[in-house]
């Protein structure tokens, strides 16, 4: 009989539509920046759906949301989940799947009154993305011992505003113990969010390991003065430096090659004027690679060349870590199980890493954690033009339920 069940793609594709109409951009995509007004709406959207499927709803001091269903036991239960806050430029997709597939997993369930020996939970957690307020994965990572509820608590985001505030003032500064619930096991779907998959023509990822992260705020401070009297000999440009920075990091990926990558996706000038040499420049390098000590490698060169600007512009700057995730590696009878699952429903499977970071990193030391990933057209995300086929979030949806099925009903 389970063998045999199916999730409805017609109700989950609309479940993702209508979350996507929460914090709509003109002209597409998503704006759900964690702990904003939208982004309570988008919770409080999700937790009617929980009830409505008769989840025990529970929430947690970081804001991390739990809907829990009964099992024959009242053992650890197995988790579904990820997140539904948003960047700024955000599609339907990222995070909302696979809170939203774990949810007609559930309905799924309901329909056919099947009842798992665990209990079956899903999860949204607080800020994964980080775009506000840093570190990504930062619910998740509360939940599962990584990260200190205090200091996170105190983290003040890019508007100034402050975690501890923003939770109060959208109400959602729960009263559960941050990683009160245990999980059995965690099992995460997500949009691929790089252009593998399709390109091969593959429908389903079964995720082997996270690459580590490295985020880093570079402050510069340099002389403002006049654009046209000031000799060019005499300056102390921030804005200067902030570009060299930049190139800097996109030639040490480049030449470090591999699985290396580097982006400054953020650079802001003070202040900001066309005649005005700036003064102040606060910036990011998001560094990766699946490799720990080449990342540690590629931390160094950028801190070398950073000491090396203050000594040749005469400025001052100060660098700060904003988020640091080593490499993740996921339980191998995990990534056999999601592989065996996708090719006992006939598709097509292929086991890779994944170079964004997820929720399931955050549980992986503590449960087997899995990952399904499905197809990202063109490889696109974090942009409003992201897109999943329905074929494909079906495929992935039900590998998701059976991965489910068995871990809930099973001895191990
Ligand atoms: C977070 O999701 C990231 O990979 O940047
Ligand atoms: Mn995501
Ligand atoms: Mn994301």
């Amino acid at each position: 009989m389970s063998k045999s069940l199916k999730i409805d793609r017609q109700r989950l594709i609309s479940k993702i539509e209508e979350l996507g109409k929460i914090g709509a951009l003109e002209g597409g995509g998503v704006c759900r920046l964690a702990l904003t007004d939208e982004d309570k709406a988008g919770r409080d959207w999700v937790i009617a759906r929980m009830k409505s499927l008769g989840l025990t709803v529970r929430i947690d001091q970081i804001g991390n949301v739990t809907g829990t269903r009964a099992g024959k036991s009242d053992e650890a239960p197995v988790m579904m989940g990820s997140h539904i806050d948003t960047v700024r430029t955000g599609g339907y997709y990222d995070g909302n799947l696979g809170v939203l597939a774990g949810l007609e997993v559930i309905a799924c369930l309901n329909d056919a009154g099947i009842v798992t020996q665990r209990p079956v939970a899903v999860a949204f957690f607080t800020n994964e993305e980080g775009s506000r307020f840093a570190p990504d994965m930062m619910g998740s990572m509360v939940h599962q011992g990584h990260l200190d509820l205090e200091t996170t608590l105190n983290v003040v985001g890019i508007d100034g505003s402050l975690v501890r505030e923003e939770l109060e003032r959208i109400a959602y500064r729960g009263e559960d113990p941050c990683g009160g619930m245990r999980a059995h096991a965690f099992l995460e779907l997500h949009v691929e969010q790089g252009p593998i998959l399709e390109k091969e023509g593959i429908e389903i990822g079964a995720v082997e390991g996270v690459q580590g992260i490295s985020w880093t705020e570079v402050r510069i401070s340099g002389v403002s003065n006049h654009a046209g009297t000031t000799p060019m000999s005499m300056r102390h440009d921030a804005g200067y430096c902030a570009a060299k920075i930049a190139v800097f990091a996109r030639e040490l990926a480049l030449r470090m090659g591999g699985n290396q990558v580097a982006t400054v996706g953020a650079i802001d000038l003070k202040p900001n004027l066309i005649n005005v040499i700036p003064n102040h420049a606060v910036m990011t390098v998001d560094l990766r690679n699946t490799d720990e000590a080449l990342l540690q490698e590629a931390e160094a060169e950028l801190h070398h060349f950073l000491q090396k600007l203050t000594a040749d512009e005469q400025v001052s700057i100060e660098s700060t870590t904003l988020a640091r995730f080593e490499p993740v590696v996921f339980d191998p009878e995990m990534v056999a199980l999601v592989e065996a699952e996708a090719k006992a429903q006939g598709l097509t499977v292929k086991r890779l890493p994944s170079g964004a970071g997820h929720d399931a990193q955050a549980f992986a030391p503590n449960c087997p954690t899995g990952m399904i990933f499905v197809q990202s057209a063109g490889g696109i995300s974090h942009n409003v033009k992201e897109y999943t086929k329905p074929e494909d979030i079906e495929a992935g949806a039900n590998v998701l339920l059976q991965v489910l099925l068995k871990k809930a009903d099973s001895e191990d």
